[in-house]
């Protein structure tokens, strides 16, 4: 398989770079900037990409690459701060602008082959975001392109394969941007596009069966999208010696456990074993009403659970996780794109003493990826299409503390919410939905009687990432539908508010 390898010099889009590549089907890594030649060298690249950075070349120790990297032979294209480096390191000259370009600018094309070959247009729009311009380009180079603040915006030694580029071609500001990073990798570097989801899926489970051997796998499944393809994955490659667990802690969705049952029983074929723990869980919430101890004791109280059900049901020699590439790799030389494994989230941080191996197929996939692998692994769409739920459950939607009435009215409001949506197909356009509950009463009339009941807020965003979200602009019709039917059908609730606050400054979940 053909490779492009990302060398990253602490962009937040360094991932981007290596989303896009993958996208038109070459398969691509994100690398620490300072990988040794020889790593490099194992990789095989057919191109090598730095990305861009913070920094600023001329700053002491800013990040450099291996410098025999210049001298491989293999194509290298270097954005923003990579640009610069190439600049650098070929002996042109930086200069720091005074005033930082950041947002759109016109790029006129004066080359129309290579990194911009198949562009119709001889103007784009592309995206700037630096404070440091080529001043002077080195011996070989020409200059491809220039945008009126940047006369060298891309540059080019077209015999030793050499680019740069001053804007950013994997934001979707820019004009043309994938077709910017394909002439790179299948024209100049000629990486065939031959990096498809099923030989993925393939390799995997063979991986999956020569690293566990005859060994026995724990795996916590919670319905979610990336715990269920890891567990569907491990399944194939190794069936019985695989044990999935459901823990039930009183906080999921409406009949979450049985729909979570029978999904992996009727229609993927793996039984999971079913753990009751509502009681212990809520008994230690009670009295509790700060986020953030709510999620520690939700998340030590998950740990004990899993730990009693491996020292009774073991021995287990390895933990599955459904660990995405994003996690894997931080982007970002301040902290080290190091190969930490994180615990997953929805299993809150296991001991450490469980001295389980950790084998997560998922690692090199990003989410859309997993979708992708999903539905060829025929995962059915109820579980593709259901929203993200958080691993602390309704928890986090239940403002102070949790009790059983707040449950009972967050988990009655949120299935009126989704049913309603799905009713009139928005469900499916939105990332997520949901209702929830918190101290604040309010006076409402019901037949000749005046109560006091609980005040429910929908929130519905959507997003594409969820690190940025937007409250949805429902029909009025569809928002009056929920609000009727809540305050019909779930007693003791008087009210219905929408919350109409953007990520940021708000988050997702209100706590
Ligand atoms: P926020 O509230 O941070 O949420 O905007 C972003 C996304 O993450 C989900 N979320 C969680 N998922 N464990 C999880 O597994 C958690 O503790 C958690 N907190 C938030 C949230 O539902 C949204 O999709």
């Amino acid at each position: 398989m053909d490779k492009i390898i990302v060398l990253d010099f602490g962009s937040q889009y360094s991932h981007l770079i290596c989303r896009r590549i993958r996208e038109s089907k070459v398969y691509c890594e994100l690398l620490p900037y300072d990988t040794p030649i020889k790593t490099i060298l194992d990789f095989e690249p057919k191109g090598i990409i730095f990305s861009g950075g913070p920094a600023s070349v001329y700053e002491k120790n800013s990040p450099k690459p291996d410098e025999k990297i210049f001298g491989l032979g293999v194509p290298i294209l270097g954005i923003c701060y990579g640009h610069q480096v190439i600049v650098d390191h070929f002996k042109g000259r930086i200069k720091r602008v005074i005033n930082r370009e950041y947002g759109n600018a016109v790029l006129k094309i004066k080359d129309k082959n290579n990194l911009f070959k198949d562009i119709k247009s001889n103007n784009i729009q592309c995206w700037m975001s630096h404070s440091d311009t080529a001043e002077i380009i080195p011996e070989g180079f020409d200059i491809l392109g220039e945008t009126d603040n940047s006369s060298s915006a891309a540059i080019g030694n077209r015999e030793r394969k050499i680019f740069g580029l001053q804007f950013h071609p994997e934001v979707a500001h820019t004009e043309n941007g994938t077709q910017i990073l394909n002439n790179f990798s299948n024209v100049i570097s000629k990486a065939k596009s031959d990096w498809n989801m099923n030989d993925f899926i393939e390799s995997s489970i063979e991986n999956i069966k020569t690293k566990v051997g005859k060994e026995k796998v724990l795996c916590a499944v919670s319905g979610g999208i990336d715990s269920t393809t890891t567990a569907v994955l491990i399944h194939n490659a190794i069936r019985e010696n695989l044990t999935c667990i459901f823990v039930n802690h009183g906080l999921l969705r409406e009949n979450e456990e049985n729909i979570v049952r029978e999904l992996f029983k009727e229609k993927l074929g793996i039984s999971i074993k079913y753990i009751e723990a509502q009681e212990r869980f809520l008994q230690k919430l009670k009295g509790i009403s700060d986020p953030e101890d709510k999620r520690k004791i939700i998340g030590e109280e998950f740990a004990r659970v899993f730990t009693k059900f491996a020292e009774e049901e073991g021995p287990f020699q390895w933990l599955a996780q459904g660990t995405l590439y994003p996690d894997v790799i931080e982007s970002g030389v301040s902290k080290g794109p190091a190969t930490v494994i994180k615990t997953h989230h929805n299993v809150g941080g296991l001991p450490s003493w469980l001295n389980l191996k950790v084998i997560e197929p998922l690692r090199y996939l990003y989410k859309d990826e997993v979708r992708e692998a999903a539905k060829i692994l025929q995962i059915p769409n109820e579980m593709l299409l259901r929203h993200p739920f958080p691993g602390p459950g309704l928890a986090v939607r239940i403002l102070g503390e949790v009790t059983d009435e707040k449950i009972r009215v967050t988990k009655a409001a949120s299935k009126i919410v989704e049913d309603i949506l799905s009713e009139d197909n928005i469900y499916n356009k939105v990332w997520q939905a949901y209702a929830m509950v918190g101290d604040d009463k309010a006076v409402g009339i019901l037949g000749d009687k005046r109560i006091y009941g609980h005040i429910v807020t929908i929130r519905i965003v959507e997003s594409k990432d969820s690190m940025t979200a937007d409250w949805v602009r429902i029909p009025h019709r569809t928002l009056e539908r929920i609000s009727s039917k809540i305050t019909n059908e779930i007693e003791n609730v008087t009210w219905v508010t929408y919350a109409i606050s953007s990520k940021p400054p708000s988050t997702i979940e209100p706590q």
